[in-house]
């Protein structure tokens, strides 16, 4: 594809789009080969893995083993996980965490030195290595940025945002990307050998989520829109424990607290879960959001009452959660904590080989915006940082390795700015505002919620459909980043509409039943879900 652009940087060595934990790692393991990463806003900010609470499962203790950690993932991910993915992760772990430590992560560890393990539901041992109990992912993230700063082959540059994958000779050969603070600020063309995308989840095109509002399945779409194949776009996974205090992004109440033995009551003061799965609050994390969702929905309230498993020890073991409920005039020693599903996790993406390949040429994708086959319908807690790990390292690898010769070179001299502009088709017309259609979005947000949500059904599915594509064509001529939004959207509702069975984060309330023909990843192209689109839009209302 080619953009009319103000500006052409040459990059040496790879681009990595996005700066979270997957692409800061990334760029890690590729020292000393150049490579160049382009962050929306400062590192650190607007990434999602910093808000991580969960930590990093891996099977360290002696009672554990990867094949039992693998085991769990396959069947929290109800029938889609690739088995040897799920072994392979799981064997690679304790190297991962093993690394981070050595970039002076600072888990928390016994008096022997040994990691701490905690328990997250469905997993059959105490297996997550977590940081000050709740806050893996901002130590994580600050040991990472300290290490990418004092590397010299890596160079990042701030406050860029792509929205277009450069395309060239039947292979990807960089991004078009521009000013973040401005979806109309001139393109600027990255051209670079190899892209990694590693530009986060989906949760900003729901109503309330946890993660940084920012987040709006930007990387995916761009993608899509290139011809790359999506998988598994319909798995969203909800939180069952979002406190409940009005905010988006909203905090997240750990599930690690549920580890902890606190439990989920409603305004009687009973529990409900028991009823639900033997597992009760342990249960896969979206048993347990269906279910607070259904009591929600027949007119309870929902709390998570740490009050007996925790009391004033929630304060010094969850540091981050005593902090969200201050702000709320919460305090969980005393009363319990007002809780809702929120979007959290995106297990769909854009298709990787074992290696971290895509279906395009040149293109890469780790961390969220990727499908792996690790998750399946329904991640496990804590599987997520570990697979952006394994996963960075494994691309990394990959890359390096076609690439021997490279040098290691000064920051300074690893773009080379050429003045532009290339040739390319005309601008279309801008429109009135340079301002992201804000109604539009919130429509979408809305939509999203309600019809593509916890729960789904046909009828509700082909609404949304319908209305993604009247916003779509209203919104002619708006941003690409909006552009990149929208074809998210359609993936997610149109793989919604097909997959008629529901499975793990996949619930459809006029098909409650899993079908065993179904236990299959959706593998989907943008063209694909814009024909099931075509069809909703053909359907009478
Ligand atoms: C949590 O701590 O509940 C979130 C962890 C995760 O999503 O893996």
């Amino acid at each position: 594809m080619t953009l009319p652009h103000d500006t052409l940087f040459d990059v040496d060595g790879a681009l990595i789009v996005g700066a979270g934990l997957a692409g800061l790692y990334t760029a890690l393991r590729m020292a000393p080969h150049p490579v160049t990463v382009l962050s929306p806003m400062a590192l650190g900010e607007g990434a999602s893995s910093a808000w991580a609470q969960g930590g990093i499962a891996a099977a360290l203790g002696d009672d554990d083993s990867p094949a039992a950690h693998a085991r769990d993932t396959v069947a929290a991910g109800a029938g889609t996980v690739d088995p040897a993915v799920a072994l392979s992760v799981a064997e690679e772990a304790a190297k991962r965490i093993e690394d981070l430590a050595g970039l002076g992560t600072p888990f928390d560890r016994d008096a022997a030195g040994r990691f701490l393990q905690s328990r997250e539901a469905a997993h059959s041992a105490h297996r997550v290595v977590r940081v000050k109990g709740d806050a893996a992912g901002r130590a994580i993230m600050q040991a990472l940025i300290g290490a990418v700063r004092a590397t010299p082959s890596i160079r990042v540059i701030e406050g860029i945002e792509a929205d277009d994958l450069a395309l060239a000779g039947g292979r990807v050969a960089g991004v078009f990307a521009r000013s973040a603070c401005d979806p109309w600020a001139a393109p600027m063309l990255f051209r670079a050998p190899q892209v990694v995308l590693a530009t986060g989840g989906i949760g900003g095109l729901y109503r309330i989520t946890s993660n940084p509002s920012r987040v709006r399945g930007q990387g995916l779409g761009m993608a899509a829109r290139a011809g790359a194949m999506i998988a598994d776009p319909e798995f969203v996974q909800f939180h069952p424990t979002g406190i409940a205090v009005d905010r988006d992004p909203a905090p997240l109440a750990s599930e690690a607290l549920r580890g902890e033995g606190a439990v989920l009551i409603d305004e009687t003061g009973a529990r409900f879960m028991p009823a639900i799965h033997p597992d009760a609050e342990l249960a896969p994390r979206d048993v347990v959001a269906r279910a607070v969702h259904h009591h929600i929905n027949a007119g309870h309230r929902v709390f998570l009452d740490t009050r007996a498993a925790l009391g004033a020890r929630l304060a010094e073991q969850f540091p981050t959660v005593a902090g969200y409920c201050r702000e709320a005039g919460i305090d969980p020693a005393v009363e319990p904590i007002p809780v809702a599903p929120i979007q959290h996790y995106h297990m769909g993406g854009v298709r990787t080989d074992a290696a971290g390949r895509t279906s395009l040429d040149g293109l890469w994708a780790v961390g969220e915006v990727a499908c792996t086959g690790l998750h399946g319908a329904n991640r496990l807690a804590s599987n997520s940082l570990l697979e952006a790990l394994v996963f960075g390292a494994r691309i990394a690898t990959a890359i390096t390795e076609t690439a021997p010769g490279a040098t290691v070179q000064p920051a300074g001299a690893l773009l080379t700015p050429e003045p532009g502009p290339e040739p390319g088709p005309e601008p279309g017309p801008e429109p009135e505002t340079d301002t992201l259609p804000e109604a539009a979005l919130g429509e979408l947000r809305r939509i999203m919620t309600a019809d593509v949500g916890v729960e789904r059904d046909g009828a509700g599915l082909t609404r949304a459909l319908r209305t993604i594509a009247r916003i779509e064509r209203e919104c002619e001529g708006a941003s690409r980043a909006f552009l990149n939004m929208l074809t998210t959207a359609t993936l997610v509702a149109a793989a919604a509409l097909r997959r008629t069975e529901s499975r793990g984060g996949h619930a459809r309330a006029d098909y409650p039943e899993t079908d065993p023909a179904q236990a299959r990843p959706t593998l989907i192209t943008l063209d694909q879900a814009l024909a099931i689109r075509a069809e909703a839009e053909e359907t009478a209302p």
